[in-house]
């Protein structure tokens, strides 16, 4: 009898934005996230007499159910194993969260995977193969914050866990501004930066960031790992407006959000933003500050949905 696997989203301070190869999901920078609390995905499979996929109780079709069915095909020949398996998910990552869901899916679901067929991998395999679902997926295999190390090869391209239960007071909060799709989906954005004349600085960066903010993380220093999250994020985007040619994941709304950042900031409200490929910010903060925060954000914005978020555990089954 197959379980339950659960994995929760994770959220990058240093972000995987290139690939140096699609089919295997190698990238072309190592990254560093925090796992969340608040929004998980929930994956089941059993037997059945042809590939079907469920989410949150609705059969999927389209190019939904395909990225789940090609992925099932790539991991049963990856094993040696076959068969139809209907899968079922329910994810727990509210549309208003404005959080993708991909990271906490495919973790989920490489995990289930792995317990449907009573596969002998370790956690370093589960990473491996929740990477190959999508890149993020890798580092939700991980509770607190995890580092996915680009390595140069499916062997060693995996996320570790660098701190599962950290001490330190952080806070994330997922602030939905815009509730709509994104138009250009992180595979698409991430290749098509790779145009920008300053694709190669963001990779000659890589390195020393990823250290500074291990650094920031040893150290409990919130303001370091603020500060490099908010600039990390910011180059990310940077590439996005100088690719050829460009473009933006930024609403004005997105972009009146980060001034309110820098606001509360001068204001003495320790607070810095990050964000990925969609309209939406998230704000790191400490607890004492979270209320104020938000409390601004709803004075500041007609319609906001803010979740508060801390730190989220690794891959878990239950019966
Ligand atoms: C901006 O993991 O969704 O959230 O591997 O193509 O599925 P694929 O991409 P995905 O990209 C995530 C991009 C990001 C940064 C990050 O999570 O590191």
């Amino acid at each position: 009898m197959s379980r339950t696997a659960r994995a929760h989203t994770n959220i990058a301070l240093i972000k995987y934005w290139g690939k140096k190869d699609a089919k295997l999901r190698l990238p072309l920078m190592s990254s560093l996230s925090m796992t969340l609390d608040a929004f998980y995905s929930e994956t089941k499979l059993t037997d059945a007499s042809e590939m079907s996929f469920s989410l949150n109780g609705v059969k999927q079709e389209g190019p939904a159910a395909s990225r789940v069915f090609n992925y099932l095909k790539l991991m049963q020949e990856r094993f040696g194993v076959s068969g139809s398996l209907a899968v079922e998910s329910i994810n727990h990552v509210p549309t208003a969260a404005g959080l993708a869901s991909s990271s906490s899916a495919f973790a989920a679901l490489a995990a289930a995977f792995a317990d449907h067929y009573q596969l002998d991998v370790d956690r370093q395999e589960l990473s491996r193969m929740a990477r190959m679902g999508s890149g993020s997926a890798s580092r939700s295999i991980y509770g607190g914050f995890a580092v996915w190390q680009k390595g140069s090869s499916d062997a060693d391209s995996f996320a570790y866990p660098l701190v599962e239960s950290p001490k330190m007071d952080l806070k994330l909060l997922a602030v939905e501004l815009n509730d709509q799709p994104k138009k250009i989906s992180s595979t698409k954005g991430m290749e098509a930066s790779k145009t920008s004349p300053f694709y190669q600085t963001w990779l000659d960066r890589n390195d020393q960031e990823l250290a500074d903010m291990e650094d920031a993380i040893k150290t409990g220093d919130f303001t370091k790992l603020g500060s490099l999250a908010e600039l990390n994020a910011s180059e990310m985007h940077s590439l996005t407006l100088t690719a050829q040619p460009g473009f933006t994941y930024f609403e004005p709304d997105t972009i009146k959000a980060i001034k309110l950042v820098g606001n509360l900031r001068e204001k003495g409200v320790e607070c810095y933003y990050t964000i990925d490929a969609g309209p939406n910010v998230k704000i790191l903060c400490q607890s004492q500050n979270c209320k104020k925060i938000i409390n601004n954000f709803e004075t500041a914005f007609e319609r906001v949905k803010i979740i508060e978020a801390g730190f989220g555990p690794g891959i878990s089954y239950q019966d």
